[in-house]
């Protein structure tokens, strides 16, 4: 079943809970007239709906459907685990789980669950069978979330034997756990399964490796079991998710999201103000997760209250915010949240509507956006985001790094971005998909710090160049297998027959080097790579170091290598933004790929309609206005109104054009 997008929903996260009945006519009234189409409910109201082992109580969660249903406005359903109740902890108080420092968490935040509890599992399957038998079939019910945001490791007891379990059904022998993670190093070789922890702080990089695995493969059992209970209860069509936290690395998102019919997540700013080349990138990898649009589950109305400044976006940023997150595949936009409730830890937190009741300044602009979503939403029907150039993310190799950075300031993530927004910059989109997706279709893979290797990469990645790919390989690239062991090669392992090179050392640097290219003149920070060219004849250094370390003074740092049809870059350099932007330039060039230029700030991005159409999403992301010429005669889908020329973009401006000046949504 695909899960295609109809409509472009629009609309917050609602807790009817919060306020008497009397008050749900009038906050329908403000949804309606914001032109919201959809809420989500009851991820948090599990003490609401069921308040003791055998009382549960649906009605009034129903006549909210009904009567936001009556207003045309469709609900989302949360199933409310992530909220275990106190009659339940009481019962269970195990339920609890356990910090690092053994100590139980307390009852009274959320997420206080051990996810692998199964006083907690069964408590859960019950909350969820009794909601999916009574709303399972709800013509008004679109879609379910699970839980909300995963994010809890526990250390009890029971954790630790389970993941003693799990290892001893991966690896099967102890012998083989021992040799993978070399355990003869500091006396760690293992006799019985019992005697193995789970880590805390740093540890033995294998064993470190395999607690992920453990926690990101108890979150997947976790969501499956409720799944299993979900699917069969709902009527077709309705999708099921869980709400995600972009980069965040708690376990493999690619795990997690298999079972999912579609993703979501949820961004926040918290202090300071959007940067859209970062932003770009986190709903791309959104989009990654199931290879096809998302849902933004949650977004930041004004201001958080959780981060050290709270301070709001400026006006006319979240609007904007809003079509930046369609333009990269959202199909739904929904704030969190309505109104904050008197009491409980998020009194301070943004909303459309304040403690009075009354609409806040914001609520003005989120009905703008109401007001435009309905009008493009028949434009954007089916639509979806197409691009030649994929880059690989891999939750292994950047926990990896995360672990033994080797330069304090090395962040995966960080190093990733330095890829992303030169490309984006570019208005160039791009997949963000995991490293073992096939990669048919693409002209142009770029893969960061792929420490990780293991024949099916190899094997993918060679194919792909044969057949005339472009290949981008860094630094920290093929230093490591499966089991987070080094390899007993030469970085970049096997893929040296591609790149045409090896790695004869790495250096975590204390200062900038000066790096001199044919096409930039920059430096390199935090890492550097020595190349060794093995390729006489087909690898060619397109950058070299400059005097430094006298280690690496006038050695290679970038090369490129013809391999097959294709051809593969190697960047063992760090480079700065402006070298970044001229090599990401040239790269491009190379692949074949045509990027876009605009004034500093100002994002074009496109999506595809089911007719082929391509529609253009030009946004200002500076506070100043800005003038971008448009080629085409094409129609302005928001203004109905013929562009060419110049399109004059206000501050935070948003423009949706056409290529056709005949245009209409049908
Ligand atoms: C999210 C969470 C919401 C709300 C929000 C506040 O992480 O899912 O329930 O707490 O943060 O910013």
């Amino acid at each position: 079943m695909s899960f295609t997008n109809q409509k472009l929903h629009f609309g917050a996260a609602y807790y009817p809970e919060h306020w008497s009945e009397e008050r749900w006519s009038e906050d329908i009234r403000l949804m309606k007239a914001a032109g919201m189409t959809v809420v989500r409910m009851a991820e948090f109201a599990w003490s609401t709906l069921q308040s003791g082992p055998d009382n549960f109580n649906f009605d009034w969660l129903e006549r909210a459907i009904d009567q936001l249903a009556a207003k045309g406005i469709d609900t989302v359903l949360g199933t409310p685990t992530a909220a275990p109740p106190a009659w339940l902890v009481q019962k269970y108080p195990d339920l609890l789980a356990v910090d690092e420092s053994g100590r139980r968490v307390q009852f009274g935040n959320r997420c206080h669950y051990c996810v692998n509890s199964p006083e907690f599992h069964s408590a859960s399957q019950q909350i969820v069978k009794a909601m999916a038998d009574r709303f399972g079939d709800d013509p008004h019910v679109i879609g379910w979330q699970i839980d909300n945001e995963y994010n809890r490791v526990c250390y009890c007891e029971r954790c630790q034997s389970l993941f003693q379990q799990y290892l001893q059904d991966k690896f099967v022998s102890l012998e083989a756990l021992n040799e993978h993670w070399s355990t003869s190093y500091w006396s760690q070789t293992y006799s019985a399964w019992e005697q193995i922890p789970i880590p805390i702080g740093p540890h033995n990089p294998g064993l470190m490796l395999e607690f992920k695995h453990f926690i990101s493969e108890s979150y997947r059992k976790f969501q499956l079991m409720q799944l299993d209970i979900l699917r069969p209860r709902l009527k077709p069509g309705v999708w099921v998710t869980h709400n995600f936290m972009g980069w965040y690395n708690g376990f493999d998102h690619y795990t997690l999201t298999k079972d999912l019919d579609l993703a979501s997540w949820d961004w926040y700013v918290g202090s300071g103000y959007h940067d859209y080349l970062q932003s770009g990138a986190a709903h791309d990898l959104a989009r990654g997760f199931k290879r096809r649009n998302f849902w933004l589950m949650e977004t930041q109305p004004g201001n958080v209250n959780w981060s050290p400044l709270n301070n709001s976006l400026n006006k006319g940023e979240a609007h904007l915010m809003a079509w930046h997150a369609v333009a990269h595949g959202a199909d739904a936009v929904l704030y969190w949240q309505w109104r904050s409730a008197p009491g409980g830890q998020e009194q301070y937190h943004g909303s459309l509507i304040d403690q009075s009741g009354q609409p806040r300044p914001f609520y003005a602009e989120a009905q703008q956006l109401g007001g435009e979503f309905k009008i493009a939403s028949e434009w954007l029907a089916g639509s979806v985001v197409k691009t030649d150039v994929a880059m690989l993310n891999c939750y292994d190799s950047r926990w990896s790094i995360g672990w033994q950075r080797h330069h304090h300031d090395f962040d995966y993530v960080a190093h990733f971005n330095n890829y992303y927004r030169p490309l984006s910059a570019g208005n160039v989109n791009v997949d963000i998909i995991s490293a073992d997706e096939p990669l048919d279709g693409y002209k142009l893979v770029v893969a960061p710090s792929l420490l990780i290797l293991n024949n099916k990469r190899i094997a993918q990645l060679k194919e792909f160049v044969k057949n005339g790919g472009c290949l981008v390989l860094t630094l920290r690239c093929g230093m490591k297998d499966d089991y987070n062991s080094l390899l007993p090669s030469r970085q970049p392992g096997s893929l040296a027959e591609l790149a045409g090179l090896e790695v004869e050392e790495y250096y975590a640097l204390h200062d900038p080097i000066p790096v001199v290219g044919d096409i930039f003149n920059g430096s390199s920070r935090l890492w550097a790579e020595r190349l060794k060219l093995l390729d006489g004849n087909l690898t060619i250094p397109i950058a070299r170091y400059g005097v430094c370390n006298g280690w690496l003074d006038d050695q290679a740092a970038v090369a490129v290598h013809q391999y097959g049809k294709g051809i593969v870059f190697y960047i063992g350099a760090y480079l700065d933004e402006f070298s970044q932007q001229a090599l990401i330039n040239h790269i491009l060039l190379t692949a074949g790929i045509s990027s876009i230029k605009t004034p500093s700030g100002i994002e074009v991005r496109t999506r595809v309609r089911t007719n082929g159409e391509e529609l253009f999403f030009v946004l200002n992301h500076t506070r100043a206005e800005q003038t971008f010429s448009w080629p085409w005669p094409g129609v302005e889908l928001l203004s109905g109104q013929v562009r060419t020329g110049e399109v004059k973009l206000a501050p935070y401006g948003v423009a949706i054009l056409s290529k056709n000046a005949g245009d209409n949504p049908a």
